[in-house]
């Protein structure tokens, strides 16, 4: 179990989350919110790339950032930014993330042949990651988060650049995964979502404003339709951010 309390974070005088705090189980979460909102600073927080101001993350009670090591082997984590080895091949690349992540040499290549199956890479395995289209990149950063099958599984808005097929084939491969692991996706595409999240965490000027089912959110914003409409009656009447 993954335990967020009183999480805060300002970049200088912007605060870019105010204080977080959730409890978070086996299952699908989407984390939901605009461009601005404090999504990725959140999930930069969770996976132990950024420091908070102040507050603490447990996983089943141990303090994340005392467990180190530890907490590595259990995360997988496919950030927004493609900051990908462009002469690397895509091979390359998977063995060295699954050296980092202190994967069993000789499991090595066959947890590279399964994530790479598992976002269709296969044919493309073999050539240089320059050479990628962005959802390419982008698939390759999924397969990346996969590797070593982690309890915890953090996504910053892993379908950007997804034509609408590999979206849906994404979608349904994350959710038929999900049993004894909790997985975050950030997002502001309300579909990429609807259909897997157990629990949708809407994030709204750096604050959690709700954490529910979709039926219960329909329910709660005047018998929504979706969660389209929920979004929509929360976040229809707002400036974008940046
Ligand atoms: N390194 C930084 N320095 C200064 N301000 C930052 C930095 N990173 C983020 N911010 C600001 O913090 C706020 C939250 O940003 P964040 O990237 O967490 O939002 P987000 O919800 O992930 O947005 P997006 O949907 O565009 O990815 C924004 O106002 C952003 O401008
Ligand atoms: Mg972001």
């Amino acid at each position: 179990m993954l335990k967020i309390s009183n999480i805060s974070k300002s970049y200088g005088n912007k605060k870019a989350l105010g204080e977080v705090t959730m409890e978070l189980k086996e299952g699908v979460y989407a984390l939901l919110g605009p461009n601005g909102a404090g999504k990725s600073t959140l999930m930069n927080i969770i996976t132990g790339n950024l420091k908070a101001d102040g507050g603490e993350i447990l996983w089943d009670e141990k303090n994340i950032e005392k467990m180190g090591k530890e907490y590595r082997r259990i995360l997988g984590y496919a950030p927004q930014q493609q900051g990908l080895y462009e002469t690397f091949t895509g091979r390359r690349f998977l063995s060295y993330m699954g050296t980092l992540k202190e994967i069993d040499k000789k499991n090595l290549k066959s947890e590279i042949e399964r994530v790479t199956n598992y976002v269709n890479l296969n044919d493309k395995i073999d050539k240089s990651i320059g050479a990628y289209s962005g959802g390419m990149k982008q698939r390759l950063l999924i397969a990346q988060a996969l590797m070593g099958n982690p309890k915890l599984i953090v996504m910053d808005e892993p379908t950007a650049g997804l034509d609408p097929k590999e979206r849906v084939r994404v979608r349904e491969k994350i959710s038929r995964q999900a049993d004894g692991k909790i997985i975050i996706i950030a997002t502001h595409v309300v579909s990429d979502v609807e259909s897997i999240a157990k629990e949708v965490i809407i994030i709204k000027d750096g604050n959690i404003i709700e954490k529910d089912s979709v039926k219960n959110l329909c329910e709660k914003y005047d018998n929504a339709k979706d969660l389209e409409d929920v979004y929509m009656s929360i976040f229809g009447n707002e400036e974008k951010h940046d």
